[in-house]
């Protein structure tokens, strides 16, 4: 493989030979979270004590199996239907599960079936832990670069999520193109990820344990904000990020200059896509409502709105407010004209934001 910009479409042989690589990591190499060699993409937040009882509500094997690189969960989501691309050994899914609840559904894509198996295993056990009549669960076995080829009807998912799995998928704009088709108009495709500071040299990049633990297949940031738009996204929300550094001496040392952070974005599926943040006059007000906002409703890492209190934002964040499933819970002015670029600022860059506790390695 070579470290060409992000939107090259890779050949064929090198997406199945990545893939295969892929595949024998998480089938066959690593059987539990402490098997991975590094933990690059652990974003430090920690749970509230609302998701630590959804944890604590699942079975023991799924837990054990969790490679993704921190908590997939964004507000509102009662009722929705969520798709998790990479579902692995399905914690996430069973978390979105509880919170969706047993009017919503939750659907899990991977292509490994080992992971798949330990998912499936416990669908029966979640339900009955959760007191659903019916599971509102399910697992498919496909690739996320090729998502027409499953039986998910275009524009059926509230939110997609996806946890430290976009930089293993060769084909990235494949996998955003087919995310952004399966949402609804006002979707949002909420995931966090492994970014780098500049294209990965091809060292990392053809590194089979350095590609496996995430950090080969890393976007380098900007060329994902590029794609993200070229998938006919709106401008890129960055949520958080966190650095991070190989513990181990001989990762630090392949990975030399290269910085990498994990980072979660919110990209929202609207009627016009903008590509930066733009100031139209736009200001929206926070209603209340969200169980996981009582006082405050943080969007992004740069814009939190006070219940009650009009606070200007970008026309990114106008749209989803009046577009997404946040519609019920925000009141939105729209301005009258263009006045340039919001704050006068571009989209922040993952490493401008990245703090806390470095740790490194992926997933886990
Ligand atoms: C780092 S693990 C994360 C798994 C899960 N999200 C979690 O948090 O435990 C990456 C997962 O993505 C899956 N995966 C990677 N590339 C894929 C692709 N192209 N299509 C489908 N699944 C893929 C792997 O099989 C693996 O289960």
């Amino acid at each position: 493989m070579t470290n060409a910009p992000a939107t090259t479409i890779p050949t064929a042989a090198d997406a199945a030979q990545t893939r295969d690589i892929v595949k024998t990591y998480y089938g066959e190499t690593l059987s539990r979270s402490d098997d991975l060699r590094t933990n690059a993409c652990k974003i430090t937040d920690t749970p509230d004590a609302g998701m630590r009882q959804m944890l604590a509500n699942l079975h023991e094997e799924t837990l054990a199996r969790f490679f993704g690189c921190g908590l997939i969960a964004p507000p509102a989501l009662r009722g929705a239907q969520v798709l998790d691309l990479g579902c692995g050994a399905g914690r996430d899914v069973y978390v979105l599960a509880q919170m969706v609840g047993p009017d919503g559904h939750v659907a899990g894509v991977d292509m490994t079936p080992e992971q798949l198996a330990v998912a499936r295993n416990h669908e029966e056990w979640h339900r009955e832990r959760f007191g659903y009549a019916q599971a509102n669960t399910a697992f498919h076995e496909g690739l996320i670069e090729r998502l027409d080829d499953l039986p998910l009807a275009p524009a059926s998912f509230d939110v997609a999520v996806s946890n430290c799995v976009i930089n293993l998928v060769a084909d990235k704009m494949a996998a955003l193109r087919g995310v952004r088709r399966l949402l609804k108009p006002g979707g949002e495709f909420y995931f966090s990820d492994v970014y780098a500071d500049r294209r990965v040299p091809e060292a990392i990049l053809n590194d089979p344990v350095l590609y496996g633990e995430c950090l080969g297949g890393a976007l380098y940031w900007r060329d994902f904000l590029a794609m993200a738009h070229q998938a006919g996204f709106a401008s890129p929300r960055l949520v958080s990020a966190a650095p991070i550094e190989a513990s181990d001496p001989a990762v630090t040392a392949k990975l030399g200059e290269t910085r990498f952070v994990s980072a979660t974005y919110r990209l929202f599926a609207l009627d016009s896509a903008e590509a930066e943040p733009e100031d139209y006059g736009d200001a929206a007000r926070y209603l209340g409502g969200i169980a996981e906002a009582s006082e405050a409703f943080t969007l992004d890492a740069t814009l939190t709105l006070p219940m009650g209190e009009a606070v200007p934002v970008d026309r990114t964040a106008a749209l989803a407010l009046e577009q997404s499933r946040l519609a019920p819970f925000f009141e939105v002015t729209r301005g009258a004209a263009h006045q340039g670029p919001f704050n006068q600022n571009p989209a922040p860059s993952p490493f401008s934001i990245a703090k806390g506790a470095a740790t490194a390695g992926c997933c886990g």
